[in-house]
């Protein structure tokens, strides 16, 4: 009997229309455009703006012409598993907040929380779902609002986030392609170099911890992206070697875009040339659990059935780790 896989069988993204561009941010801290794009390889992001309106609301953005394109209902959606580190509020989850503002009226869901790996955390969780045979129709989402929870007088964050997402429909897939492996990894004492200070339980917000900036991205850059480049070059190097994978097997890498410099890296270790990998760092900046919904997305149409591809990801936490998928459309 034919193993029965998760494929992805649509996607869609969507950023919001605003621009926060390396010259405006030399009007905020101080740094320059040449830096920015230098060490980053970022030109410009996307901000949301307006009262009331969170990571849920971009991500309904993503998923309505994602249905329609499939040609299904809200109502077909079973489960939704949303990936996100600035959750609309600490709860009820954003999942269950875009169940209501779409219409998945017979879905259930909930979010994972493993910063910049949570789509590859989400999407490997979801896969479970299908090939257990239990529901046949899911969804994954990847968005994040960066700018609720950045600094923007602290120049070492404020130029590297963004604000968007996307999401993928999971449907079981009986012809060999679909999500095939995936190596996934946490280390916990990496939290020292990535984490936001208060607001948990740990720290509750006050009236000190605001005034402290503690609400707030804090990153030790160098530390995180030492690590970034290594863990994120050696779990895509293991996958490959773990399926008999080499560089010419593989139409693509989807890395998850925090800087350029550790996506070369990563590509430069598979053997990959630059041709293969999807790079859209420039117009996004990091969009956290966005990034590969945003790259899945734009490249959708390059892709071709039975393609192999890799995602890889490095996040804070520390969290990492890449999934080999056959494209299945
Ligand atoms: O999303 C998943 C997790 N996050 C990551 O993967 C991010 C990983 N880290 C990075 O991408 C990089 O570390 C950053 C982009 C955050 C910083 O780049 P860097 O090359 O590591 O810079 P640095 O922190 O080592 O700073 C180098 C210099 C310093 O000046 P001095 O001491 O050499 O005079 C900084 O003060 O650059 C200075 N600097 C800046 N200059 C202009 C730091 N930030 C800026 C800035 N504009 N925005």
């Amino acid at each position: 009997m034919t193993k029965v896989r998760a494929a992805i069988t649509a996607v869609h993204a969507w950023v919001p229309p605003d621009l926060l561009t390396n010259h405006d941010l030399t009007k905020l801290v101080d740094t320059n455009e040449e830096w920015i794009e230098t060490r980053t390889g970022i030109k410009e992001r996307h901000i949301l703006k307006g009262e009331g309106l969170g990571s849920s609301d971009m991500a309904v953005q993503a998923i309505l012409p994602l249905l329609k394109k499939r040609g299904i209902g809200a109502d077909e959606i079973e489960l939704i598993i949303c990936a996100t580190t600035t959750p609309d509020m600490q709860f009820p989850a954003t999942a269950n907040i875009i169940a209501d503002k779409i219409g998945a009226v017979n879905a259930w869901g909930y979010d994972v929380n493993a910063a910049c790996s949570g789509f590859i955390f989400a999407l490997t969780t979801a896969t479970k779902f299908i090939e257990t045979g239990t529901h046949k129709k899911v969804l994954v989402v990847g968005v994040d609002k960066m700018s609720s929870i950045i600094d923007y007088t602290d120049r070492a964050t404020c130029v590297i986030f963004g604000d968007g997402g996307g999401a993928v429909l999971l449907e079981p897939n009986e012809e060999g392609n679909g999500i095939m492996d995936s190596i996934l990894r946490v280390d916990g004492s990496g939290r020292a170099f990535l984490h936001q200070k208060a607001g948990g339980s740990v720290k509750p917000a006050t009236l000190e911890t605001v005034a402290a900036k503690e609400h707030f991205v804090y990153q030790e850059g160098q530390t995180v992206f030492k690590f970034a480049v290594t863990k994120m070059a050696d779990v895509s190097a293991e996958i490959m070697e773990k399926n008999n994978l080499t560089g010419s097997d593989i139409s693509w890498l989807i890395p998850h875009q925090a800087n350029k410099r550790i996506i070369d890296a990563t590509a430069r270790r598979m053997g990959l040339p630059d041709e293969k990998v999807t790079l859209n760092i420039e117009r996004y900046g990091n969009t956290t659990n966005g990034t590969i919904p945003l790259c899945l997305w734009e490249w959708e149409k390059k892709f071709k059935k039975g393609d192999n591809i890799i995602i890889a990801a490095f996040g804070g936490g520390f969290t990492w780790g890449a999934i080999w998928v056959k494209w299945a459309y």
